[in-house]
């Protein structure tokens, strides 16, 4: 009875288990997660990374393998037969970085159908064939550390379904990027544009992003209405910018979603209008630490209604406090009085 009511606990209990596989390839490692009540569920996980010069693609796999890691293979260009076979249209994310890839043929993808995760980093691509991706529903994919000095976004316009997808291009030579249709129709929700070569912010109006990273680029000048069109815009980075000057008032406008803006480590950034600020409405924290400034502007609260912190240094921090209560004679209401608090004396604000 004991026994009984134990299995039976056990079986309920949603626990994950791994076996090995039968029609495992040689040199990969196979392994079936399988998971729910009584095991209905599986997944196959295979790892087929660094096989050497003798492996032949495509590798045979299990049938209804899930996850494929096929990096560090000298793959070269990759053609339409090299991820054509049996299993290879059930996976969901497939790891194919470091490969010595230059091009990737039109149909190389194409069988992929519920292919949502795909890791291109560490290649050798400079450009991308138009309808690579066509019918594929991503959402993340990786396409940092390659040689791309330009990029097409519309790449993913023939995405399958309208879900958002993530895409890093971090660590490439990108000095332009092109949206022809209204972004709007790219449901690009996350851009990586850190460490290129952009010499000013890229024109990026409509796409819905809510994530923007464009730390370590040579962006001399920002300018007024640099993200307009971003409303859904909640964090962006603009760090580490060694030749950014200016930031003229107004550049942030639209951005009345951002919630996290850090500028830190800007070091020939030396003045900051409070103009600058405005329309930050939802702003939270801002990071100016490592930056060229010698105070902050005056008034810069004012532009900054839900401002909760803002960092100087590394162990340099305000916080926003209310002193409440002061009887303002000639409106006849209470005010809050915001101050910034700072953890170390003789911030000027
Ligand atoms: C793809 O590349 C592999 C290995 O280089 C080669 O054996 C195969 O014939 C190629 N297939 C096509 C369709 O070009
Ligand atoms: C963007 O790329 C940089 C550099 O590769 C990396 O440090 C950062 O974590 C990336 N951001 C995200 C959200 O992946
Ligand atoms: C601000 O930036 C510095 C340097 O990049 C980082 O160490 C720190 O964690 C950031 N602070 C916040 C509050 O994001």
């Amino acid at each position: 009875m004991m026994a009984q009511l134990l299995w039976l606990g056990l079986s309920l209990l949603a626990f994950v288990q791994s076996s090995t596989v039968k029609n495992c390839h040689p040199g990969c490692h196979c392994e079936v997660e399988s998971f729910g009540l009584f095991d209905s569920f599986s997944l196959t996980r295979v790892d087929c990374r660094g096989l050497g010069p003798s492996a032949t693609m495509p590798i045979p796999i299990p049938l209804d393998t899930a996850h494929l890691d096929l990096s560090s293979n000298s793959m070269g260009p990759l053609n339409d037969t090299m991820l054509a076979g049996p299993g290879y249209t059930t996976l969901v994310s497939l790891d194919l970085s470091s490969n010595h890839i230059t091009k990737v043929s039109p149909n190389a993808l194409s069988r992929l159908r519920y292919l949502e995760t795909l890791d291109l980093s560490d290649n050798n691509l400079e450009s991308l064939s138009p309808n690579c991706f066509s019918g594929l529903p991503l959402a993340e994919v990786d396409l940092s550390h390659n040689s791309f000095q330009k990029f097409d976004m519309n790449v993913f316009t023939t995405k399958v379904n309208g879900d958002p997808v993530s895409v890093d291009l971090s660590h490439n030579q990108l000095v332009s990027l092109s949206l022809t249709s209204h972004g709007g129709a790219l449901h690009i929700q996350g851009l990586n544009l850190s460490a290129n070569r952009l010499l000013s912010v890229p024109k990026l109006a409509g796409l819905p992003l809510r994530y923007l990273n464009l730390d370590g680029n040579p962006v001399t000048h920002i300018k007024e209405g640099a993200f307009t069109q971003m409303k859904d815009l909640v964090y962006l980075s603009i760090s580490g910018l060694h030749e950014l000057q200016d930031i003229e008032p107004h550049s942030f406008k639209g951005l009345q979603s951002l919630q996290v803006l850090d500028l830190s480590h800007n070091p020939k950034l030396k003045t900051l209008s409070p103009a600058v600020f405005s329309g930050l409405d939802s702003l939270q924290e801002l990071n100016l630490s490592g930056s060229g400034l010698a105070s902050l502007p005056n008034n810069m609260l004012t532009h900054l209604p839900s401002i909760k912190s803002i960092t100087l240094g590394r162990n340099i921090q305000c916080w926003r406090t209310q002193k409440q209560g002061q009887f303002h004679r000639q409106l006849g209401q209470v005010q809050h009085n915001d101050v910034l608090n700072c953890n170390v004396e003789g911030v000027v604000l």
